[in-house]
């Protein structure tokens, strides 16, 4: 689903009509007719609000659509003054057709009380500073009924910044919003949920392909991760899936390494090798199907030979959750990262997480070592290790960030955290799984271990990365509707199922 702000959605109409040359009021019908289509047959009784921007505009179309159905509507026009054009046109429809117009604020509490279902079009993605005087006054009387009235806002609920979410000073608390053409990036603010209700995104009557070069972000839906699918051959063999080499969990932080590993095996790869400490006998009981590689953390040296070899035949190397920053760690880290290719001749991906970011922040030169063949998955604080910009930072323009940081290093970053993102630098996925009962030791270690699997799999990095979040949110949401906490176990218990049911 296309993830969009403000300019955002001046860029599409912009295009759809002076390119595609769709008159905008086309564009307004279809919108309307997409609206209404999600109001129930039963309800009746209507009253639209309208405001003198397109927004309004939309809420005049919509109400023509209902009273063409024979439905009761009523429409309180907060101005008729400077209205846009395409409002201007529906507004006069809307006269001529005799739906009844109120104008005046004192009118409002009566058609408030009598109407069963309200619904508004004040303000939109044109909203531009703080409500004030009568919008204030109205938005006020229409949440002062919100609790007997079922309230629809179109594209935005009023008050609300479509592009960060914010309260522009009172805000409509919708029940359902309908809105059109992208998720908008405001809808990502968690504050927010309780003024949006229902999120529905509709069509104007644009098909994705005729817009999507104006837009390189999304917000991740089931139908995307479908369509990354890549099937599984009948006539392969585990090679075909990937060897996956995996560096986590040193003394003491066994059980890190080992939920990567059978994270990892779980979701399907082909082999699973565990460079681990040589005293980590709890691996092959946790995880029997993965090889390990025992070493000595206190002479690393004595094993580099072969671990030079297991790394020429690898696939993905995965790297981080428990490893400790110690001198050996970053001396196995930089081992693993200097060879480039396998003895395939292929690219080794690398999946790069927790402690190896640490070691990254504190080492840059190693950057230059991963370019085009990493996915870096820090949580805020590790990210904000690895920019150097504080989280609050980070926190207000996060797409941004992200997008510019992946760029730079040329490499797949997962910034962890509710509505993971995901971003090459070039496209940008938002995640939409995901719950705050996830938020427990072992969940990042789990999340590695899906991504190298995929990764394994021949899926590209912004696939793995993407897949991976989604999936592990997914499994968290569905976990969640019958248990208060979900932890790394659960998930590993679930992702051969979900799996399947994503696919
Ligand atoms: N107070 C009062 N008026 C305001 C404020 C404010 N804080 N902010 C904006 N306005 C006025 C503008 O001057 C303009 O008249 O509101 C009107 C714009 O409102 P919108 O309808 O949100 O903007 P517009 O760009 O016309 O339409 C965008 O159209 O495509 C549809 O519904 C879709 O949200 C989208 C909308």
């Amino acid at each position: 689903m296309l993830l969009g702000g403000n300019e955002t959605t001046r860029k599409i109409d912009s295009f759809a009509i002076n390119e595609l040359k769709i008159p905008g009021i086309v564009l307004m019908e279809n919108a309307a007719i997409s609206f209404v289509k999600h109001i129930d047959e039963n309800e009746d009784n209507f009253l639209i609000i309208c405001g003198k921007g397109n927004n309004g505009g939309d809420g005049y179309a919509i109400a023509r659509q209902l009273f063409s159905k024979g439905k009761n509507v009523k429409i309180f026009c907060i101005s008729n003054e400077n209205m846009s054009n395409d409002c201007t046109i529906n507004y006069k429809i809307c006269k001529n057709m005799g739906i009844k117009i109120f104008y005046e604020i004192e009118e409002l509490d009566k058609l408030l009380l009598n109407c069963n279902v309200v619904i508004e079009g004040i303000f939109g993605t044109g909203l531009n500073s703080e409500i004030k005087g009568i919008y204030c006054e109205i938005i006020e009387k229409i949440n002062a009924v919100s609790n007997n009235k079922k309230i629809y806002s179109i594209d935005i609920p009023s008050g609300i910044n479509g592009d960060t979410g914010e309260i522009m000073g009172i805000s409509i608390k919708a029940d359902i919003t309908i809105s059109f053409v992208t998720y908008k990036k405001g809808f990502l603010n968690s504050k927010i949920k309780n003024y949006l209700g229902k999120v529905i995104i509709e069509n104007i009557g644009l098909n994705e392909s005729n817009i999507n070069h104006l837009i390189n972000e999304y917000y991740l839906t089931p139908e995307m991760i479908k369509s990354f699918h890549i099937e599984r051959n009948e006539d392969s063999h585990k090679g075909d899936f990937g060897k996956v080499l995996i560096f986590a969990g040193s003394n003491g932080f066994y059980g890190a390494g080992n939920i990567v590993a059978k994270s990892c095996v779980r979701s399907g790869v082909g082999l699973t090798t565990v460079i681990t400490d040589k005293n980590n006998f709890s691996l092959n009981v946790f995880v029997p199907e993965a090889m390990s590689f025992p070493i000595n953390f206190n002479n690393i040296n004595e094993n580099f030979e072969k671990l030079q070899n297991e790394i020429l035949n690898s696939d993905v190397i995965a790297i981080g959750p428990g490893i400790g920053k110690s001198q050996q760690a970053l001396e196995i880290l930089e081992k693993l990262i200097n060879i480039e290719k396998n003895n395939k001749g292929n690219m080794i991906k690398l999946v790069l997480d927790a402690d190896a970011l640490n070691l990254l922040a504190e080492n840059r030169e190693l950057f230059g070592n991963i370019k085009n063949r990493a996915i870096l998955t820090p949580h805020l604080v590790e990210f904000s290790r690895l920019t150097g910009f504080l989280p609050d930072k980070i926190n207000k323009n996060k797409l941004e960030v992200t997008k510019n940081f992946a760029k730079k290093y040329e490499l797949t970053l997962l910034l962890k955290g509710k509505n993971t993102i995901i971003t090459n630098g070039e496209i940008l996925f938002v995640n939409s799984t995901g719950n705050s009962h996830m938020a427990n030791g072992g969940m990042g270690d789990c999340l590695t271990g899906i991504i190298c699997s995929l990764a394994g799999q021949k899926y590209d990095l912004i696939q793995s990365a993407s897949i991976g979040a989604y999936l592990h949110g997914k499994i968290a949401d569905e976990l969640v509707k019958s248990q208060y906490i979900v932890n790394a176990t659960d998930i590993i218990d679930n992702i051969s199922k979900y799996i399947n049911k994503i696919f």
